[in-house]
């Protein structure tokens, strides 16, 4: 018997066309990976993920630390460690650390079924808590969330492999608010004369420092995207915000996230601007390109495609 996904959901095409319903008993983890490949947001009205009314008032009481520096406060997995929060006592830090542990440990093992293609060599990244009302929110430009844009990984490299990121609205009583827009394969069609061509995609940074590296490491400054790959891709995230042309005239869907829902993207493909919105928790999970259901719409495989490097 083929395993299914189990769980009733429904796709946010993000192309203009009306959205799909799928029922979980029927629909297999292929189906919803190919949802999520061709650029759709798998939505749940009511989150597969559970939180004690406790701990969820616990999340809304927390306050982020030194906000212009950290974007959003962060769990990492594989340290077991949180980043960016303002808690004032070490219990407090230690059960943001355990409601933080238990959302993650939560969204991978549900993706492990739901999406299970992916499990096979994916990578968990970083879980975060977003405590900030992001209407008005005050960033500098290219760090801004209320422009569309799709995401590149700034500090670390991913090399063509996907981001995937799964959200819940854990607000009480407010919707979280996002505009789409087209897709990364249309938004390069239509922009191909306008960014400059990438170098020789799959070539990986020599490992050890550059000279460009340790000059920027002796400034203090992050290193950027460290394949051609990741820099063109910041470049391009870059080029989306910087363009007011296509962030006023671009045709735009408007979706909105409930109270307790839930919802999955690829968002390096589907371009995407957060309105408004407070207290949402989003797990990060980077899946290897040698997973993918519909490798020929990666981003890194439309590029190649593109600029005739196949
Ligand atoms: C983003 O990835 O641009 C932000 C999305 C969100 O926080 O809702
Ligand atoms: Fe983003």
């Amino acid at each position: 018997m083929t395993a299914t996904t189990s769980i009733d959901y429904q796709v946010f095409m993000t192309d203009g066309s009306s959205a799909v319903s799928v029922k979980g008993a029927q629909a297999d983890p292929d189906t919803a990976c190919q949802f999520l490949e061709k650029g759709g947001v798998i939505f749940f009205p009511e989150t597969p993920f559970k939180f004690s009314e406790s701990d969820k008032a616990f999340l809304l009481s927390q306050k982020q630390k030194d906000a212009d520096y950290h974007k959003n406060i962060a769990y990492r997995p594989k340290e077991d460690r949180v980043t960016g929060f303002g808690a004032q006592t070490n219990e407090e830090a230690e059960e943001l650390r355990r409601i933080m542990a238990d959302f993650h440990s939560q969204t991978t093992r549900f993706l492990q079924n739901f999406l299970a293609p992916y499990a096979r060599h994916w990578k968990i990244d970083y879980a975060s808590f977003r405590p900030i009302e992001e209407k008005g929110r005050k960033m500098r430009l290219r760090a801004r969330n209320d422009l569309l844009h799709v995401d590149s990984f700034p500090t670390r490299p991913i090399y063509g492999d996907r981001i995937l990121r799964t959200f819940i609205n854990i607000n009480p009583t407010d919707d979280r608010i996002w505009n789409t827009s087209e897709t990364f394969e249309k938004l390069l069609e239509t922009f191909q004369g306008s960014v400059k061509v990438p170098g020789n995609l799959d070539k990986v940074a020599p490992s050890g420092t550059s000279p460009l590296k340790s000059m920027a490491k002796m400034l203090g400054l992050k290193a950027n995207g460290s394949s051609p790959y990741d820099s063109w891709m910041l470049h391009f995230h870059n080029f989306l915000k910087e363009n007011s042309e296509f962030q006023e005239t671009c045709r735009k869907d408007n979706w909105q996230f409930p109270p307790n829902s839930s919802w999955i993207v690829f968002t390096d493909m589907v371009s995407h601007a957060v309105l408004s919105g407070q207290y949402a928790l989003e797990q990060t999970i980077i899946v290897d390109k040698q997973d993918l259901v519909l490798p020929e719409k990666a981003p890194i495989n439309i590029l190649k495609r593109m600029y005739n490097r196949v």
